[in-house]
């Protein structure tokens, strides 16, 4: 165990930065294993500051350091692994540093590193002190000139902003000059360099300005370049049309890189991607590939304005840009998909990555007040809740005040470093409300609870609605405040039709009823007949709902609530209860036959989207329904679940199969959402078919493989091969990896596909694939769909009662913290929730923390996790 306890960051130790940067320029002389950095920086204490100067730098060899020409001596400068330190500056000055730095053996894929023989950054959060000695902190905004030179075998060089000169030089070797006009944190800074292939085009903007956009990916990958490069165009315009926000620069560029620790980074003019979210085509992407790829090009373009233009003053503020950008390109997405079916897969990745959060030891609030690494704090929280918690802003206030609220703070703050606070300010003066109360969102962790209890009055046609909350404790925080919580409620009558009713003498069919308090009363009047309560219509507020509604509401609900989150939540709802009595031993087999006999009814209406069905016909997940149960039993409802399905697979087996040969994709395929609802639909049936593994199943899995004509289809097919298992299963995954090995993002699936597989033998396979030939820890993409798919989506193996799950994941998790803290500390995530879980797998789980706990030499990023998974 370590002795040195690393001492935590506060958000009340904040202080302004004691040096400015106004403008820097930074030459790169690129060698794999020797580049030097050389910085010359127009420094400025600001205020009356007083004290040296101090400035982050890790990793880096010192070769000078001078001030206004001024080459400094060894007493006047100190350097360890943290910081420069010069005791005596002036007022302001010029500050020049040489540096070297090995970006070829930079494994944590921080700072400057190479990949595929590229050179390439990440400086979110603090990896620009990897680069070159700077005040690495988001509230110093800096104007950068960036000159790279390397040989010409690295063809490409770029970096932000514009391209303001470039030549030759002798000995074949070259440069490029670029300049970025906007003042910018370092967080920002990117460059990229070494031979890449191009895909360009152009759009014009709303004020006429033509604007060049540029695609640069490894050679020969430019064709599957174009869904991202029509992605990003749509989303240019949509930020112009939805939020009056244009484009600054001349140049747009993204460049795809294949390893890289997150999906993709919004450095100014120069977003960089994980290849995974930017390559697609028909043959080697799904469907969901494509939805992904779509809504991050629009989540990084739409930081230009919400995280770059207005950046945040501190990592704390980090849901400033996060929640607010994930908000953003949730709405572009509803726009190019759908709303319903958009809302209902926002909601279920809320769940299972955010709920899961707020019920474990790393519950934290969407403004957190201390950390170690702020690299731990990329969450579900700071990104999906941080999002929830502007939606229900624009529900409290409304879509006007809203807009100009938006307005407002992108007038005041452009060009600026600020606080949440700021930005809440903006919409109290926009709305005239006073929001000190909805600021608890931002401070509050944990999910509340909210209790409804209904009563109908036939006499004297009202409905009484009695609405209470209560916030579980979080770790650090005992004692909740009551939230404001927006709760849309609608009435549907027994036959399924909206019903109207009067609410402060208005007659109306839907209110939003907001919860202040503890709890409250509210009545509705003129309700003509007993109705079924439609409440926390679209996912109104975050919470989790309890109602005291029977299951024929909930049956109404299904077959026509027209808030058709609603409706697909009214089956979700009768699922989970029905799989928890089996969890429990006590099977409802006639509420199964109902269920499944309405299921198929839905899946018959022919008014009904494809892609919503599709939703509806898959059942809550196991995650999902081990956060119902507590303690939770992976096994127990892991075997539940699957009754269930097998139930319904047998019951619904004539519609199943219909489904599946009526959907059959005729013509060319397209990406977009009505092609990507058939296939889901379709691939749905098969997938609920393969819950039984009989022989015509699998007869008709196989040749749903076969008979693949895009990747959506074979992984459909290869899914319900797992399923069911056997010989067909082994043949197809080896015909699978024989046909794509020279694909790493299709091999990346290979991996997660045998990651996912529930039967008993599975943990035995995952354990060997370590070492085939095509596993490569170093390579995130690679490292997560073997070992991350197994420890988030295979809760059945992953649960294994002798605890080799657990160990398999210490394992790797001690293993990759050797070259890159960042991504091992993410893997450690299914071990928090431990007290969740009966107490002889709660045990096996504490110990395997233990054990990473007590390793010599753990990053600060794993200790932190492993330490409050402990604690909490
Ligand atoms: N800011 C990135 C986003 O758009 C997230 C990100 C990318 C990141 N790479 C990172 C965060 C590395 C921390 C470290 O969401
Ligand atoms: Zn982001």
């Amino acid at each position: 165990m370590r002795t040195d306890t690393p001492q935590p960051i506060r958000l009340s130790d904040y202080r302004p930065p004691a040096f400015l940067i106004d403008e820097a320029h930074l030459a790169f002389d690129l060698k794999p294993n020797t580049t030097r950095v050389k910085a010359k920086l127009a420094v400025r204490r600001n205020g009356d500051h007083a004290g040296p100067l101090r400035f982050n730098g890790e990793r880096l060899k010192l070769i000078s350091a001078a001030i206004d020409g001024r080459r400094l001596g060894d007493q006047e400068f100190a350097v360890d692994d943290e910081f420069l330190t010069i005791a005596n500056v002036p007022d302001a000055f010029t500050l020049e540093t040489e540096v070297e730095i090995d970006p070829e053996n930079n494994k944590a894929l921080e700072g400057l590193y190479m990949s595929g023989g590229r050179f390439c950054t990440q400086c979110e959060a603090e990896g620009f002190r990897k680069i070159t000695y700077w005040p690495d902190r988001p509230d110093v905004l800096s104007r950068f000139t960036v000159r790279l030179e390397g040989p010409k075998s690295l063809s490409r060089l770029l970096s932000n902003g514009n391209l303001i000169e470039a030549g030759e030089l002798p000995g074949g070797r070259h440069y490029a000059v670029w300049n970025d006009p906007f003042p910018k944190p370092c967080y920002l800074f990117a460059l990229v360099a070494g031979e890449l292939d191009m895909l360009e085009d152009q759009l014009v903007t709303m004020s006429g300005r033509t604007v060049a956009l540029r695609i640069y990916v490894d050679p020969g990958m430019a064709p599957r370049a174009a869904y991202a490069m029509d992605a990003l165009k749509r989303s240019m315009t949509w930020d112009e049309e939805a939020y009056g926000r244009e484009y600054d620069l001349d140049l747009f560029m993204i460049v795809a890189v294949r390893d890289f620790n997150f999906g993709a980074m919004e450095n100014k003019g120069l977003n960089i991607f994980n290849s995974s979210l930017l390559l697609a085509d028909p043959a080697t992407a799904t469907d969901a590939d494509y939805e992904r790829i779509e809504s991050v090009v629009a989540h990084e373009y739409f930081h230009n304005w919400t995280g770059d233009r207005i950046t945040c003053r501190d990592w704390f503020q980090l849901c400033l840009k996060e929640g607010l950008t994930v908000y953003r390109d949730q709405g572009f997405s509803a726009d190019m998909r759908g709303h319903a079916v958009q809302r209902i897969k926002d909601v279920k990745a809320l769940r299972a990555r955010q709920f899961a959060e707020d019920q474990g030891p790393l519950a934290h609030p969407v403004r957190p007040s201390s950390y170690l690494k702020i690299d731990n704090f990329y969450t579900a929280t700071i990104y999906e809740k941080g999002s929830e918690v502007i939606r229900m802003l624009r529900t409290l206030i409304g879509p006007d005040a809203f807009r100009t609220g938006m307005d407002l703070y992108f007038d005041r703050w452009d060009g600026h470093a600020t606080t949440v606070e700021e930005f809440v300010r903006c919409f109290a003066e926009a709305s005239g409300q006073d929001l000190t109360h909805f600021f608890a969102w931002y401070e509050q962790a944990g999910t509340p609870r909210v209790a409804l209890k209904q009563a109908y009055d036939a006499k004297a046609q009202t409905l009484t609605l009695e609405l209470s909350q209560r916030t579980p404790p979080t770790p650090g925080q005992g004692q909740k405040r009551p939230l404001p919580i927006p709760v849309v409620v609608g009435l549907l009558d027994q036959d399924g039709r909206p019903l109207a009713f009067e609410r402060d003498g208005e007659t109306i069919e839907e209110t939003v009823i907001v919860l202040t308090q503890p709890s409250a009363t509210v009545t509705l009047h003129k309700v003509a007949r007993e109705p079924a309560v439609s409440a926390l219509r679209g996912f109104s507020a975050p919470v989790v709902l309890e109602t005291d509604a029977e299951a024929k509401d909930r049956y109404i609900q299904l077959a026509a609530d027209p808030d058709l989150f609603n409706r697909w939540e009214a089956g979700q709802t009768l699922a989970r209860e029905l799989i928890l009595a089996r969890a429990a031993g006590q099977p409802d087999e006639v509420g199964e036959e109902r269920y499944a006999t309405a299921l198929g009814r839905s899946l018959s209406d022919q008014a009904a989207e494809p892609a919503f069905k599709a939703l509806l016909m898959a059942l809550p997940s196991e995650p999902d329904l081990a956060l119902a149960l507590q303690p939770a039993d992976p096994a127990a409802i892991h075997e539940a679940r699957e009754a269930l399905l097998m139930r319904l697979s047998v019951h619904l087996e004539p519609e199943l199969r219909r489904l599946h040969t009526g959907l059959q994709d005729i013509g060319e395929f397209s990406p977009d959402a009505a092609g990507a609802g058939r296939r889901a639909l379709r691939n749905a049936a098969l997938e609920l078919l393969a819950a039984n593994p009989r022989s015509d199943n699998v007869d008709m899995a196989s040749g749903h493989f076969e008979a693949a004509a895009n990747m959506t289809d074979a992984m459909g097919g290869l899914n319900a091969l797992m399923q069911m298992g056997g010989e067909r299963y082994e043949q197809a995954l080896a015909a699978f990896y024989e046909r794509w090995k020279g694909e790493p993002l299709v091999i990346d699936k290979w991996f997660s596909i045998q990651a996912r597989d529930p039967s008993e033998t599975a943990l035995g396979r995952v354990m060997g694939l370590t070492t085939h030939p095509a596993f490569e820890s170093k390579n995130p993409n690679r490292l997560r769909a073997l070992v991350s798919s197994f420890a988030n989506f295979n809760p059945a193996r992953f649960h294994d009662p002798s605890g080799a799950g657990y160990r398999f994941l210490a394992d790797q998790i001690l293993a990759v913290d050797r070259f890159n803290p960042m991504t091992a500390a993410r893997l450690v995530d299914p071990l928090d929730g431990w007290r969740r879980y009966k107490p002889e797998l709660g045990a096996l789980m504490k110990a395997e923390l233990e054990r990473i706990a007590a390793a010599e030499d753990l990053s600060k990023n794993v200790l932190e996790k492993v330490s409050r998974a402990l604690e909490g």
